[in-house]
């Protein structure tokens, strides 16, 4: 398939959307402003709307019908980003990582807190030919002395960055998972006659090991389970060798280093792909996991697979998704959710 930039107009309100979504902070246990924002989001359109003890967001649309399933949908709201261990006398503040972030895309980076202090991140003098350490970088908030920092041990920041539109691909900083959490969004709005009774979830904690899914499918227990998260594409130069770009659709993950999607989903997504003519691409991922690990381990086991938006420079602060593959994901999701599931 070649890459032509579509010319059919965009829909303006699913752009808005994602830039609404991707410009709230959200780092790992810090969700509280982004939940907000998404409930704002669908509000009209659940049927009931819980948050959970974690703080996992949980709607409920449609009810079981004849033929119809417990359905769990989960994608993440939590974001990367970093916490202060240790600010010096100079108001220079050390951090750790929350989740996974490369010092490599630090440098020079800028960092929003809770508290609403920005700061940029600056790096001690390297050896020459040696690659930083997030031992060796600082945040740097303007501050005189450590008296002066506006910041203390244990807050947070996410990064910076605002969301950059090019056209058929879009760019920004927690595109991994607000995007999916936009595709869900727009699923809920779409969903319509389902015979089941869906659950989303907008999860907490994914970026530190799928702790909110974990406790919100244990709560919803599901009959059967998708997550929806970004993956990895290997369409940039001398990157890693994987089979997904851009551009050709949304991927039906079949492994990550988390877990097996369960063959029994991942026919019955491949099946509805191919009934509705939407383009998709199958994921093997070396490295890297999705709430469908917490899903299908949950109670004695639950049928669960992933949903994936193919993002190139993921946890980086220019994470990119193509428009196009954006919305086949939302096509592909309320198909999913429409008919009868026959996992057979
Ligand atoms: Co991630
Ligand atoms: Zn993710």
């Amino acid at each position: 398939m070649t890459k032509t930039p579509s010319t059919k107009a965009r829909d303006e309100a699913l752009l808005a959307l994602i830039k609404k979504l991707v410009e709230t902070p959200g780092p790992s246990g810090q969700e509280s402003l982004i939940r907000a924002a998404v409930a704002e989001e669908i509000k009209d359109y659940a049927d009931e709307i819980r948050t959970d003890a974690l703080g996992n967001l949980i709607a409920r649309v449609g009810t079981k019908k004849p033929g119809g399933l417990r359905v769990m949908v989960s994608a993440h709201i939590d974001e990367i980003g970093l916490m202060v261990t240790h600010v010096d006398a100079n108001g220079f503040a050390r951090f750790i990582a929350i989740g996974g972030v490369s010092p490599l895309t630090c440098i020079g980076g800028r960092v929003l807190f809770m508290n609403g202090t920005r700061g940029v991140i600056g790096c001690e003098r390297l050896e020459p030919n040696t690659a930083p350490t997030l031992e060796k970088l600082f945040i740097d908030t303007g501050a005189l002395s450590s008296d002066d920092c506006p910041v203390r041990v244990g807050d947070v920041c996410g990064f910076e960055r605002p969301f950059l539109d090019l056209g058929a691909h879009l760019v920004a900083k927690s595109m991994d998972d607000r995007i999916s959490a936009a595709v869900a969004i727009q699923a809920i709005r779409a969903l319509k006659d389902s015979p089941h009774e869906v659950f989303f979830v907008f999860s907490v904690q994914e970026e530190v090991g799928l702790r909110g899914a974990t406790t919100a499918a244990y709560g919803v227990n599901p009959d059967v389970g998708l997550a929806v998260d970004v993956t990895r594409t290997g369409d940039t130069p001398r990157t890693i060798k994987m089979e997904v770009a851009l551009d050709k659709g949304p991927a039906i993950k079949v492994r990550d280093s988390s877990f097996i999607a369960d063959p029994r989903v991942v026919n019955w997504m491949v099946a509805a792909a191919k009934a509705s003519k939407i383009p998709y691409q199958l994921e093997v991922l070396e490295a890297g996991g999705t709430d469908g690990r917490a899903i299908q381990l949950a109670h004695a086991g639950v049928p669960a697979g992933c949903l994936s938006i193919p993002c190139r420079y993921i946890h980086s602060p220019s994470e990119m998704v193509s428009y196009a593959d954006v919305e086949n994901a939302v096509k592909l999701l309320v198909r999913l959710l429409s008919e009868e599931i026959k996992l057979g």
